[in-house]
């Protein structure tokens, strides 16, 4: 029996970016989106337009260079925010407008102030505005979950009617149980006499570690449309994770009447890519995409395994992507090896000029480090690519840290701010902290380290470490990644990186708040 399609609609780039310090760069959606659309997402939502200038030109970049998925932009119900989403996706190939407005009761009186009637005459003339763009239009109902089911039944009526093509149902807080989101799925398609004219959608949070259930159990209900994330990124505990929607329905289709197009080949150097890009790292025991999600350890595990692959593995690594890390390039590949690997990877640099800055970049690499993979080089163009970030206000030139068995580690520094070099030293606890308290001095940001971690790029001990710092001044979070085969060098890099966004100050608003 011929299966239905089933849509994945990647949100990665607009409600993974709501996570805090995961704002991404034009640059960087763009290396996502061709990196989603080599994974055949269907519909990418590429960013929020009205949330900043810097979004709406990223969100019209992404929809100039896509071609085979339908970009999306993501758009309060005000003419306002309409508009502006209309004019950032109009060029693409396969553009859709997503609107939305929140139905529960406690949305309505204590964040909108509207009546039911007012927000139903909103969210009808946002559809229609939106109609002016695009004959595809998604609406959401925000914070569905806790809805009232007959005013949902009201309200999704006439969106349909006003012309929307796709309602996407979320549980924005996470607050639903499987069974109760399957059961609000039926009832609304059931009970809504246009529901037949629409593709039903979900969009699920994982406050209570639920999105991924949440939206399977609606797909067993009918919905047609998942909204996820690479690696489950997303505001506070994130959003049903793309990999886990997509390999769920794959290896159980004995159970679901629907699949996806996506080629999972492609899932691992996404999540790569989007953990190198955000500093949202991976843990190891994710599944499908954590280092330890097809590791054998125990010895009666490795027996069958060895014996027989399928006595404990209900999937093969390499089909979603994993030992894909070719051994690219060394020391001697030249420039054109170097710009054909990137292409491959679907990494275009914008100029002539960068890509002489990334190479030797990758020259000073494969100096230290015999054998670069893959990996290697996505942490090396995220690197670069960062620094170009507010012009690289802080920018390291030089560190030296010691540390001895019985002797306080320090630190010695210098850095560029504005392109005047500075140096400073100090002792610390390690030689990481003492390189932090030395940059401190310098640069006097005053700013809390909510976050420090380290992550090993590849395999070996000569593996490139790769650091997330993440800070917080004033209200703004951010992050900070820093990449070398020195940890104390990487850790230094990433702690100035996150410096150079906070001084960016590039604000973006936040749709939902
Ligand atoms: O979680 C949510 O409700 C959303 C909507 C904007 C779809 O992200
Ligand atoms: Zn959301």
């Amino acid at each position: 029996m011929k299966k239905e399609k089933l849509i994945i609609f990647d949100t990665t780039m607009r409600d993974g970016e709501q996570s805090p310090g995961a704002s991404m760069t034009g640059d960087e959606k763009l290396r996502i989106a061709r990196q989603l659309e080599r994974m055949r997402v269907d519909v990418i939502e590429a960013g929020f337009p009205a949330a900043s200038d810097g979004d709406f030109e990223a969100v019209k970049a992404v929809a100039g260079i896509i071609k085979d998925s339908t970009v999306c932009g993501l758009a309060r119900a005000n003419e306002q925010d309409v508009r502006r989403c209309g004019e950032a996706v109009r060029n693409a190939r396969s553009p859709r407008v997503h609107t939305f407005i929140a139905t529960s009761p406690i949305h309505m009186e204590k964040k909108l102030r509207m009546e039911p009637s007012q927000v139903i005459d909103q969210a009808v003339k946002a559809v229609k505005w939106a109609r002016e763009y695009t004959d595809n239009v998604e609406f959401s109902p925000e914070d569905a979950g806790r809805s009232d089911i007959d005013f949902l039944c009201r309200i999704l009526e006439q969106v349909i009617r006003a012309g929307a093509t796709t309602i996407n149902v979320p549980d924005t807080v996470g607050y639903t149980l499987p069974e109760h989101f399957g059961g609000i799925i039926r009832s609304l398609r059931e009970r809504i006499p246009n529901s037949d004219k629409v593709v039903w959608s979900v969009h699920c949070h994982n406050d209570l570690g639920l999105a991924v259930a949440n939206s399977l159990a609606a797909v067993l209900s009918g919905a047609r449309q998942v909204e996820c994330t690479i690696n489950g990124l997303g505001e506070r505990a994130g959003n049903a994770s793309l990999e886990e929607i997509v390999m769920a329905v794959r290896t159980r289709q004995d159970v679901f009447p629907c699949d996806t197009n996506i080629d999972a080949t492609q899932i691992v150097p996404a999540s790569r890519l989007v953990s190198g890009i955000t500093g949202f790292t991976v843990q190891p025991n994710k599944a499908i995409v954590g280092a330890n999600a097809f590791a054998h350890e125990a010895g009666i595990h490795q027996d069958g395994v060895l014996k027989s692959r399928d006595t404990y593995e209900i999937m093969r690594a390499q089909d979603v992507g994993w030992n894909a890390n070719k051994l690219v390039l060394g020391k001697h590949s030249g420039r054109n090896a170097f710009k054909a690997r990137l292409t491959e990877l679907g990494i275009e640099l914008p100029s002539d000029e960068a890509l002489n800055a990334a190479f030797k970049r990758f020259k000073d690499l494969a100096d230290k480090k015999h054998e670069i993979f893959d990996e290697d080089l996505q942490a090396l163009i995220s690197e670069e690519a960062s620094e170009h970030i507010a012009n690289e206000h802080y920018h390291l030139v030089s560190l030296t840290a010691h540390s001895e068995t019985g002797a306080q580690p320090f630190a010695k520094i210098v850095v560029s701010e504005d392109g005047k070099e500075k140096p400073a030293q100090a002792h610390g606890s390690g030689p990481v902290d003492a390189s932090f308290k030395a940059i401190e001095s310098i640069v006097q940001s005053g700013a809390e380290l909510l976050l420090y971690s380290v992550n090993n790029i590849t395999s070996g001990t000569d593996s490139q470490g790769e650091v997330t710092v993440r800070l917080s001044k004033g209200g703004r979070i951010v992050n900070g990644l820093g990449a070398d085969t020195d940890i104390v060098v990487a850790s230094a890099k990433a702690y100035i990186s996150a410096l150079n966004k906070l001084h960016s100050k590039l604000e973006r608003l936040n749709p939902q708040v």
